[in-house]
């Protein structure tokens, strides 16, 4: 297994693929996005580089270190342009069917020493894992949204997992200035297990009609210092993302009632009202401000 990570490719280039690859250039790595859908991998890296454009004309880097970064960040094509990365992380549709087809395509082009990691927020390791060859080399690299100013980085084993490939993700994770915390392959990890306690409580008091969505948002940002409020944090993941992670955990959980997922989200997600992605979730978003809908 290599010792330093310097080549990483990043499957899905979305919202939490952008974030990942503008990490992993940042702490001097080469990295190549790739993406299902045609032109994605492209607008995301150009999405970075304007970001990068941005830190250097308010003085976050020089001039000299965003062109750097841009070199070192480019658009695949084609999954055989990943075959000498050193790492690939998959940040796909949080679907265990789509995951175990691509990393089993992964396997096939990579060297055997390479790591293989997942984004996912809810899938078993362990599962995900059991079709490989080298299920070692596989292990959890748990991000959160926006990837660049969460700073934690959930570091998840599978059963199988050689401690060597989370030393070389928590490595990893430290040259991008994140904190990698090691987690057990439990239902949601560590952070999304807690989460529910918010997440799908605050659905429960709003189909209850304790309180409304905005209030609940308001008191858990104002009263209890939350960033953001329950609501405000699914319309930012996007309910395509949320509601099968509450599905995945609950299920995960034996149908532990405190973990039931909720209607709302449910149909919701039916109706393509997703949060911020599709302009519209809890929140209505006009012009990326969000308004309580009337
Ligand atoms: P997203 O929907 O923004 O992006 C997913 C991307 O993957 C899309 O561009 C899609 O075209 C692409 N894709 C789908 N199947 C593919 C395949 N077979 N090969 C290549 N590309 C494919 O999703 P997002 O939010 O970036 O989430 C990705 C993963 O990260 C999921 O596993 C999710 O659970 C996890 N995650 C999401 C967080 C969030 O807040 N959105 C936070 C932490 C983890």
């Amino acid at each position: 297994m290599k010792k330093q990570i310097s080549r990483v490719g990043i499957v899905g280039a979305g919202a939490m693929g952008q974030g990942i690859a503008q990490l992993a250039a940042q702490a001097g790595c080469t990295v190549l996005l790739l993406d299902i859908r045609p032109g994605i991998a492209q607008s995301g890296t150009t999405a970075i580089a304007a970001h990068w454009q941005r830190m250097a004309a308010t003085g976050k880097c020089t001039a000299e270190t965003a062109s750097r970064w841009q070199t070192q960040l480019s658009a695949a094509d084609q999954m055989p342009e990943l075959a000498s990365c050193d790492l690939v992380v998959e940040a796909i549709v949080e679907r265990t069917d789509a995951k175990l087809a691509l990393l089993a395509e992964l396997e096939a082009i990579v060297s055997p020493d390479a790591v293989l990691a997942s984004n996912t927020s809810s899938l078993p390791i362990t599962a995900l894992a059991a079709r490989l060859a080298h299920p070692g080399r596989f292990c959890g690299f748990h991000f959160f949204n926006p990837a660049p100013r969460m700073k934690v980085v959930e570091v998840v084993p599978g059963l199988k997992t050689d401690p060597r490939t989370c030393d070389a993700l928590a490595d990893l994770a430290v040259r991008m200035g994140h904190t990698p915390v090691r987690a057990q392959d439990t239902p949601g990890f560590i952070v999304n297990h807690a989460g529910r306690a918010f997440g799908t409580e605050a659905l429960r008091i709003v189909s209850e009609g304790v309180a409304d969505f905005a209030t609940v948002d308001r008191i858990l940002r104002d009263q209890v210092g939350f960033r953001l409020g329950p609501f405000e944090l699914m319309d930012l993941t996007g309910l395509d993302v949320s509601h099968p992670v509450m599905e995945s955990i609950y299920h995960q959980f034996y149908e532990e009632p405190r973990f039931r997922p909720s209607v709302i989200t449910a149909q919701r997600l039916a109706a393509g009202v997703l949060g911020r992605k599709s302009g519209e979730g809890f929140y209505r978003y006009e012009q990326g401000v969000a308004q309580v809908p009337t």
